[in-house]
């Protein structure tokens, strides 16, 4: 078995956490009376207990209405800083971090003033250890135009961003509804990737979309194509990593899919663990990997391997790779 210590220790890249979902409730409450924004509370007790969810669409909810406090580039600034210093708490060495310019354009809010406020951040994590990038998500339950013109509106910003992914709420909203904008990305030269969230509707065809017909280099979740032979067989074959996220599983499917995890290892899956919102779903990256490991009894060896599998997936090259090890 491992220990937490061991955990703590181990040298992590991680790949799959929303900027947003990294807002606490302290620094939303610290930021809502700086820009004097009314969130009906301003005691940290009584916003906590509005935190409730245990679906995808429950938590969302929560997620979008907490983002009204994020006005200015200082304020993204401050978001993304301090979630990178609590990576390299983590032993995080390397990130790739997802954002949602659409929940702030939506309400006003400049790209320019996301993209500068968090790319700038990524690079002062340098001088804390921290090699950080970003992933421009679009909002897959927004119309496809929304998503063509989020990714125009970002051309001049394109040397700030890594690759382009998918999130927000999948029932209805296929990986197809997008084919345009994510042949336009991977032409531009953006890596791409999408959500395949667990327990949801007619999940399999759209992994299938999203590997067979879009091309994705990686799934974040995914982790139910375990039910399909054929499918974890692909991405065993063509090296696709999956994200697995275990504390934010046990919140919107009350289950870790640690058992699924653990038979895409057998199957030399490039499977890695991850804190999606840690802000929202009980801890950090260490937090995941340690109640996964508890749960589910994972070896060293095991623990080891989905270090491993986060840098071998990430987005950089092989000599920077060598760089961590
Ligand atoms: N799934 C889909 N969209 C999201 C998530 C998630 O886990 N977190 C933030 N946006
Ligand atoms: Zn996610």
């Amino acid at each position: 078995t491992v220990t937490r210590k061991f955990i703590d220790n181990l040298p992590k890249a991680e790949l799959h956490v929303h900027l947003e979902g990294t807002l606490e409730p302290e620094l939303r409450l610290k930021l809502a009376q700086k820009n004097h924004i009314d969130i009906g509370t301003t005691s940290l007790e009584a916003l906590k207990k509005t935190y409730q969810y245990d679906t995808l669409a429950s938590f969302l909810a929560v997620y979008y209405e907490a983002m009204a406090v994020l006005q200015t580039e200082d304020d993204f600034y401050e978001l993304a800083f301090t979630y990178l210093k609590k990576a390299r708490q983590n032993n995080v060495r390397y990130v790739e971090m997802f954002f949602d310019p659409q929940a702030h354009t939506s309400r006003g809010i400049a790209i320019e003033t996301v993209i500068n406020g968090f790319s700038h951040a990524a690079q002062d994590a340098k001088e804390i250890g921290v090699d950080a990038h970003l992933i421009m998500c679009f909002l897959r339950d927004f119309s496809k135009a929304s998503a063509y013109q989020s990714l125009i509106a970002a051309d001049p910003y394109k040397d700030k961003i890594l690759g382009i992914g998918l999130d927000s709420d999948e029932h209805h909203n296929p990986p197809l509804k997008f084919v345009t904008s994510f042949e336009k990305a991977v032409s531009a030269g953006y890596h791409i990737t999408m959500h395949a969230d667990v327990d949801q509707v007619d999940s399999i065809n759209h992994i299938k979309q999203a590997l067979e017909i879009i091309g994705v280099e990686r799934l974040d979740h995914g982790t139910n194509i375990v039910e399909n032979p054929d499918l974890v067989e692909f991405v065993s074959t063509h090296e696709i990593g999956l994200t697995s996220c275990p504390n934010s599983n046990k919140f919107l499917s009350q289950d870790m899919k640690g058992k699924e995890v653990q038979t895409l290892l057998e199957h030399h899956v490039k499977v890695s663990i991850n804190s999606d919102d840690p802000a929202y779903f009980g801890g950090y990256i260490n937090d995941n990997y340690w109640s996964l490991a508890q749960s589910y009894h994972l070896t060293q060896e095991q623990v080891v391997q989905l270090a491993k599998n986060s840098f071998e997936t990430a987005w950089i090259t092989d000599s920077q790779k060598t760089a961590y090890k």
